[in-house]
């Protein structure tokens, strides 16, 4: 008698490097009926991506993951080459849980004719908070998810609520260029201590991993201020600094309270708000945002 198998074979996952190869990919999958979901990346995959992945997985029947680290959203030449990469290990992650199409792209593929021309500018929403810190690096990312999602064709498309103001942008650029996308948005994964997953936490060194610790700290604080009855924008957002100043190795860049759609920052608070907050934790810059209801 044969042995039972007690463990799914593994599905394959198709490994794309091409923009051709991956329309030709996606389509082929949408023509046999399949719904596709789409997790646009730069890789060096850690459980915030996962959740991503996971969530597509249950809600579709193929799932494709891009890996790209997209030079256009970078600002300095050291950031971009500083960017963690480790292609062999994102490919397990993915296959492991349940990609079928892994989309990793040179920059000479994405961008032929080098840096291009046209661009996706998307408007008021990315010049303020990130965009005021990273001048350009929400039209680099509008551009390329632009194309990712042209390449991908009709899909469920899967982005963090831990870069809130990239949700927001590329949820404008959606609506207003018709992109032919359904964005869904997940919740932020977060490390045991309260800090968010992110690519970036690898390069903390130990006593700043330690301090990093801080912004979620300030969030919560912002919180409970809120919780608690306090209506003035202005006294949130000096006891979410207070929490941080008193950190020595971390540097505020902001710390706010804003419309969670228009990301105004209105002078006396009501109903659904988001904190937003951006630092530099020695050489790394991290952000965090948390909801709130007043
Ligand atoms: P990247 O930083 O690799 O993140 C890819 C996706 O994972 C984004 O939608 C991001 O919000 C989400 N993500 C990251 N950390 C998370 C966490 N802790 N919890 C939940 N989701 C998390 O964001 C980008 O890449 C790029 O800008 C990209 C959209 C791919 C365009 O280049």
């Amino acid at each position: 008698m044969e042995p039972q198998q007690l463990v799914e074979p593994q599905q394959l996952v198709e490994v794309v490097n091409t923009r051709h190869g991956f329309r030709q990919a996606t389509s082929l999958a949408r023509a046999t009926g399949a719904r596709l979901g789409f997790v646009p990346t730069m890789g060096s995959l850690h459980e915030g991506h996962l959740s991503l992945l996971r969530a597509a997985v249950s809600d579709c029947d193929l799932v494709a993951v891009s890996i790209f680290v997209n030079p256009l959203q970078f600002s300095s030449v050291e950031d971009l080459a500083r960017y963690p990469s480790d292609l062999e290990q994102d490919l397990a992650l993915a296959q492991a849980t349940g990609a079928g199409i892994v989309f990793a792209p040179s920059v000479a593929e994405m961008y032929p004719g080098g840096a291009p021309e046209t661009r996706v500018e998307p408007g008021s929403l990315a010049d303020r908070l990130e965009g005021a810190s990273r001048p350009g690096h929400f039209a680099g990312v509008a551009t390329v998810v632009t194309k990712l999602l042209s390449l991908a064709g009709h899909c469920r498309a899967y982005f963090g609520e831990k870069d809130f103001q990239q949700l927001a942008v590329v949820r404008k650029v959606v609506a207003d260029l018709d992109v032919d996308a359904e964005t869904v948005a997940c919740p932020t994964v977060r490390e045991p201590d309260g800090l968010a997953c992110s690519s970036r936490n690898r390069r903390l060194e130990p006593d700043d991993r330690r301090a990093a610790t801080v912004l979620f700290k300030a969030l919560m604080a912002g919180r409970a201020c809120v919780a608690e009855g306090e209506r003035e924008r202005a006294q949130v957002e000096e006891t979410m600094a207070a929490v941080v100043a008193a950190e020595r190795r971390v540097e505020l860049d902001y710390a706010v309270v804003v419309d969670p759609v228009t990301f105004e920052r209105p002078t006396r608070l009501a109903g659904d708000l988001r904190l937003l907050i951006a630092a530099d934790v020695g050489p790394v810059r991290l952000i965090d945002n948390l909801g709130v209801r007043a």
